[in-house]
């Protein structure tokens, strides 16, 4: 019998210390820290069973990715699945993980393939339902409702699957660890085991992880190093729109989104991303500026709101979402120092649409338009779209992929752009836009005022 210790971790982020403390000094999140015992077993000398094998006769699994039959989710991964890794796919309950993965588990049946799809949270008769839902019926996806991991290994071997669902990691559990389901050991201790599957069985295997609010179950945060993938699916509940995000990949790159939309029938790609980030009327209106910004490998273009009202009493606030708050801060700085506003007497609130959080500094340009839009009351000029990145001295400066954004706002069926004048200009998109080129606030300004 080994020595049985106690720790405290949290839910939240992982981190562990001895004893208990009221905020977690990993990730400054409050009562996250709970206890788990632990028993150390002591382990017997190992004897050595696997050998070291050359590099060169190792198979490359590179060229038999296989599809999930959505090329938003195949974008995110990096081209598809690749057959021996280990995908962690994050979201807040209910945001739609099950119905993506029975989707994909259908596309895979149809092309012969066969899926194995464990769920411990969900009787079969609810994902039977589901399926009817989706107008998916196939012998090849087999569904198993068993929560104890440990008999996992046997299920694999006898039913040979190629990709292998486990819906979620917080309903697993393993008998080798004393705590409840859904605790932070329990979870690493299943997710360890399932990534022994997938790369001693040769198995692609997604794990569901469901964000969580409270500190009672663990997140998927805690699992992120532990996995080869991990993509996160967000969007607003009561908003259709949904995005694919990949945060880690070792396949592939992480910048990358995908765009689906919930519909009656499941989950559909959305082939015109632009159309969703855009409302229809936009004259007359203050504080609306229209960007061009880069994500992942596209261009996407996306309406910025600002409102600017004068503060009450106190501090005035400052509110963004769907852009870094501190971005925002700078932006504001930078509109005080250089033009004198008056902007520490004002709220300022920015609000980009459709629930993304853009990352490109090019979208600066678009933010700054939208808060002078509505600081001076002046309506921006209409088919007009900002590209530029501001610097802390007033300046604008230069952006890369040009052509790339000049396409997509050509393709919108917006006529100007103001662009840096330092932008450089390739020349191989010939455009019929209008470019305003800029080199400081000032002439952004000017620019605005014409409108
Ligand atoms: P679900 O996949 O169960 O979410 P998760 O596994 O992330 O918890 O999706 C749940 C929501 O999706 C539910 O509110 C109903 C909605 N939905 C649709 O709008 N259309 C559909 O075709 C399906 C299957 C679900
Ligand atoms: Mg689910």
């Amino acid at each position: 019998m080994g020595k049985i210790t106690s720790k405290f971790v949290c839910s939240e982020c992982g981190y562990e210390t001895a004893k208990w403390l009221g905020k977690c000094p990993g990730c400054s999140a409050w009562s996250t820290l709970v206890e788990e015992s632990r028993e150390r077993k002591k382990r017997a000398p190992g004897s050595r069973t696997i050998a070291a094998v050359p590099l060169n006769s190792i198979a490359d699994n590179e060229i038999s990715r296989f599809s999930t039959g959505m090329g938003e989710w195949d974008r995110v991964l990096g081209g598809g699945i690749v057959p021996g890794s280990l995908i962690l796919l994050g979201g807040d309950p209910g945001i739609g993980k099950s119905t993506l993965l029975l989707q994909a588990a259908d596309f895979l049946a149809r092309k012969g393939k066969r899926v194995l799809y464990l769920s411990g949270e969900e009787s079969l008769k609810q994902i039977r339902l589901r399926s009817i839902r989706l107008g998916i019926a196939s012998d090849e996806i087999l569904l198993l409702n068993e929560q104890d991991i440990d008999l996992l290994p046997g299920y694999v071997e006898e039913l040979d699957p190629d990709l292998l669902i486990i819906d979620s990691i917080q309903s697993v559990f393993s008998k080798n660890i004393s705590s409840i389901p859904g605790s932070v050991s329990q979870l690493r201790e299943c997710t360890a085991r399932i990534m022994d599957i997938a790369k001693k069985m040769e198995k692609a295997v997604v794990l569901v992880g469901h964000v969580t609010k409270d500190g009672a179950l663990a997140g998927p945060k805690v699992l992120e190093h532990m996995v080869d993938v991990v993509v996160y699916f967000e969007g607003e509940k009561n908003f259709s729109f949904r995005i694919l995000r990949g945060v880690k990949n070792r396949f592939g790159s992480t910048d990358e989104i995908g765009l689906l939309e919930m519909s009656g029938q499941g989950l559909v790609e959305v082939l015109d991303p632009s159309y969703i980030f855009l409302s229809r009327n936009q004259e007359d209106t203050t504080g609306s500026a229209i960007v061009a910004s880069f994500e992942g490998s596209r261009t996407l273009l996306i309406e910025i709101q600002a409102l600017v009202s004068p503060a009450g009493s106190g501090y005035a606030k400052r509110m963004a979402s769907g852009i870094d708050q501190n971005r925002l801060a700078l932006i504001i700085a930078v509109l005080e120092k250089r033009r004198g506003y008056n902007l520490s007497l004002h709220d300022v609130y920015l609000k980009v649409t459709g629930g993304m959080f853009l990352k490109d500094p090019s979208v600066d340009l678009g933010i700054a338009a939208a808060i002078i839009s509505s600081y001076l009351e002046c309506p921006l000029p209409i088919n007009t779209v900002f590209s530029g990145e501001l610097s802390l001295s007033g300046q604008i400066r230069a952006i890369p992929f040009l052509d790339l954004r000049l396409k997509e706002v050509e393709k919108m069926g917006y006529k100007r752009v103001v662009i840096p004048a330092r932008a450089e200009k390739t020349g191989a998109y010939q455009s019929n836009l209008e470019l305003i080129e800029i080199n400081n606030i000032d002439d952004l300004i000017a620019a605005v005022m014409e409108g």
